[in-house]
């Protein structure tokens, strides 16, 4: 009862010439001793159906094979090994290069009927003996590390399990792309592979599988590998400046004032610090301060002698097992100097010479007044020898 049911149904659906449901298209093997081998039965117009054995080769198995999920395709098989039909026939349209991912997307499928021209019964129904599935590879990081700077190369390794089917083919996929990112293939076969990026930037930073592929009249894929994260930094050289008290002179700091260096980064990471190195003429000093913001000042107090020198920042960040050290910044010099005098030894050179020449100009002066004074003494005495000389004739004169 049913089967009539289930015929009639067929009948009705044989109008439909073609149909297209690859979408909803399931494949399954069923009546064989595993999971990978068996009657072929497709899943089309809503209901399940087994396929007509003519023209169904191994690259037809394959395509079921891959759809299952299994190794390549060992068998193709014909004459309903794995039983009868109870339902639906399906005919396989235009043949498959045995690549194709789904069974209903290479051939598209027409219901078969006793009224159908082409030659087919219950008997004549497809199978499938496919090899087990290929097992997962293994991909490792050939360094320790999981991070890396820009420019570096990463390199890979995946393995396969030792099968018995010769590998020729590693391929690297970075999640998320669809094509590898790097294929290893020699034409040799071999189960391992290094896979290596080169001259890696930011984009490559991610998450990445390795899977391989067998060689058996087609490329048969394996599934993918464990994955592994990799992080990509790029540290790019830090800024330095200083700020001190007011009225310091420029490039130089007060002895006593306030220095503060402060270090900024463009490309900060979480967990990173800065160290700042001072470099003097009898060697260097370093400090280190964590960095949890993109800048930080190194804060000295009491500006002295010893802080005078070159001054030069780097960041330093830990991360996947290594430390990454920016570039150092450009060298940035301080000196230390006295306080301003009130008056410079300038002022004051300029100040004794002044001092010097008004004493001078007041002692000339003096002097001058005194010899004055002097001179005006004597007429009164030769007025008073002149009198005498008057008073008394011939009486010499005392010149003076
Ligand atoms: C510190 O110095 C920098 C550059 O020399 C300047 O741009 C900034 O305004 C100063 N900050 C303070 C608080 O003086
Ligand atoms: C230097 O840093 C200290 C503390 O961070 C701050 O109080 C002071 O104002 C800063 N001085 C200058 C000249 O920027
Ligand atoms: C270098 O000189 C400074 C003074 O300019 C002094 O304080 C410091 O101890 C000296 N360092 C060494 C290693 O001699």
């Amino acid at each position: 009862m049913l089967r009539i049911l289930v015929l009639a149904l067929g009948c009705i659906l044989a109008f439909v010439e073609f149909v297209d449901v690859s979408d909803h298209a399931h494949v399954r093997v069923v009546g064989g001793n595993s999971a990978c081998s068996g009657k072929v039965e497709i899943y089309l117009g809503l209901q399940w159906g087994t396929v007509c054995d003519q023209s169904w080769d191994l690259n037809d198995a394959h395509v079921v094979c891959r759809e299952l999920g299994c190794g390549p395709a060992i068998n193709s098989l014909s004459g309903g090994m794995y039983g009868s039909t109870y339902g639906a026939i399906w005919l396989k349209g235009e043949p498959c290069s045995g690549q194709e991912h789904n069974l209903a997307q290479c051939s598209k499928f027409r219901m078969w009927s006793s009224a159908s021209d082409e030659v087919c019964s219950e008997h004549n129904i497809a199978g499938v003996q496919c090899s087990v599935a290929l097992k997962r590879p293994t991909l490792s990081l050939l360094s320790a590390y999981s991070a890396y700077s820009t420019g570096e190369a990463v390199r890979f390794s995946c393995t396969a399990p030792s099968n018995h089917y010769a590998i020729f083919d590693f391929h690297l996929f970075k999640s998320g792309a669809g094509t590898p990112l790097v294929t290893q293939g020699t034409g040799a076969p071999r189960t391992r592979a290094e896979l290596t990026l080169f001259d890696v930037d930011a984009s490559y930073q991610g998450r990445y599988t390795c899977l391989y592929t067998v060689q058996t009249g087609v490329a048969f894929n394996s599934p993918e590998s464990n994955s592994i994260d990799i992080i990509v930094l790029d540290l790019h050289t830090p800024q330095i400046w200083y700020n001190t008290s007011v009225g310091a002179p420029p490039g130089g700091v007060t002895r006593g004032g306030t220095l503060n260096i402060t270090c900024s980064t463009s490309s900060w990471y979480p967990g990173g610090f800065f160290q700042l190195r001072l470099i003097r003429s009898n060697g260097t000093v370093r400090h280190s301060v964590s960095a949890p913001s993109s800048s930080r000042t190194f804060f000295f107090p009491n500006a002295q002698a010893p802080l005078e020198g070159y001054y030069r920042c780097a960041y330093h960040i830990q991360m996947g097992g290594r430390t990454f050290i920016s570039r150092e910044s450009q060298p940035l010099p301080i000196s230390v100097r006295d306080p301003e005098p009130l008056l410079s030894p300038m002022a004051v050179s300029w100040l004794v010479s002044g001092v010097t020449l008004i004493v001078a100009i007041f002692m000339i002066l003096i002097t001058a007044w005194v010899r004055y004074k002097k001179k005006k003494k004597k007429p009164v005495e030769l007025e008073r020898d002149s009198r005498t000389c008057i008073d008394n004739t011939y009486v010499s004169l005392p010149v003076k």
